[in-house]
């Protein structure tokens, strides 16, 4: 028993560089809605990050939410499709989307940080008009391609000491309402930030190879092929597409990996050991994970 103790404080120990190195930084997190698990899986993500907040790093959450908006077009009737990995928006789709994503799957984020002593900030990129966005693509209605960011509103939240939580909607021009791939989002949210890392968090251990193996580690050469072979494709193109704008937009490491495995997200920034794949420009070397 005595020894769990002394394992507790050598574990804490450990951390104080990567806190230090950590202190004051930007880190932003992609929940997907395929990372989101029970109840339980969701307290200790929202542990994790109350966590990270307390220990001076500046956490924002961006949510994505596609099985929960899936299963509420579904009892509406309502179809939907997807266009390499996008899902096809129409006016009608989209009244659900937001329903969802600021409704639901937004305050239920919101709920479990403040159930973990957080203080946590639902919006969506609508509000403090933190995303603007252009129709992405004809063929995918009112799905927004971010054209602007503005960091103000959350840096004033920083500042108050809570924990941005942000639905992945944006505003067009003329006052429009368009639905943004989360990781999209994310991404954009990160540069605009120059957040120090953006984390990724989805339903697989990382970025698979032909042979299914997780990469740990990759540059964004390797993405370029990996796309091109086909073997990275759906949801995980919009990650990878993210990754790579993000680390030009001055983001300095994007990681994709499991947020249903415990402490992904202190594995990754407060061990040695890291989680998932992290894709940076110079990636010393590139193993497959034992
Ligand atoms: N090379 C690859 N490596 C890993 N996963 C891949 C690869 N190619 C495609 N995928 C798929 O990408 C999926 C992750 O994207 P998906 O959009 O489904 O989830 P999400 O983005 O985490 O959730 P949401 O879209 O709800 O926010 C994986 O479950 C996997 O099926
Ligand atoms: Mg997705």
């Amino acid at each position: 028993m005595t020894q769990d103790w002394f394992a507790t404080a050598r574990t804490l120990s450990e951390a104080l560089p990567y806190m230090q190195r950590y202190s004051g930084a930007v880190v932003v997190i992609k929940f997907g809605g395929h990372a989101m698990g029970d109840a339980e899986e969701m307290a200790s993500f929202a542990r994790d990050i109350v966590l990270m907040r307390q220990v001076g790093v500046n956490p924002v959450i961006v949510h994505g939410g596609g099985p929960m908006i899936n299963q509420m077009l579904g009892k509406l009737n309502i179809q939907s499709d997807f266009v390499r990995g996008k899902r096809v928006t129409d006016a009608a789709t989209m009244e659900v989307v937001e329903m969802v994503l600021s409704g639901v799957v937004n305050k239920r984020i919101v709920q479990a940080i403040q159930n973990e002593g957080g203080n946590a900030v639902g919006l969506s990129g609508k509000d403090g008009g933190t995303l603007i966005c252009e129709a992405d693509d004809p063929d995918l209605g009112l799905v927004g391609r971010p054209v602007a960011m503005d960091p103000s509103l959350l840096h004033h939240l920083f500042k108050g000491g809570f924990i941005p939580v942000i639905a992945p909607l944006g505003m067009g021009r003329e006052g429009e309402t368009f639905n943004v791939n989360g990781d999209t989002a994310a991404g954009v949210i990160a540069a605009g930030l120059k957040a120090d890392r953006l984390l990724l968090l989805t339903d697989v251990a990382g970025v698979k190879d032909a042979n299914g193996d997780v990469v740990t580690q990759l540059s964004p050469d390797h993405v370029r092929e990996l796309t091109s072979q086909g073997v990275i494709a759906g949801g995980m193109i919009p990650k990878t597409e993210t990754a790579l704008a993000a680390l030009d937009g001055g983001v300095r490491a994007v990681v994709i990996l499991d947020g249903r495995a415990p402490n992904a997200c202190l594995l990754e920034l407060f061990t040695d050991h890291g989680a998932g794949s992290i894709i940076r420009d110079s990636a010393p070397q590139i193993t497959p994970r034992d």
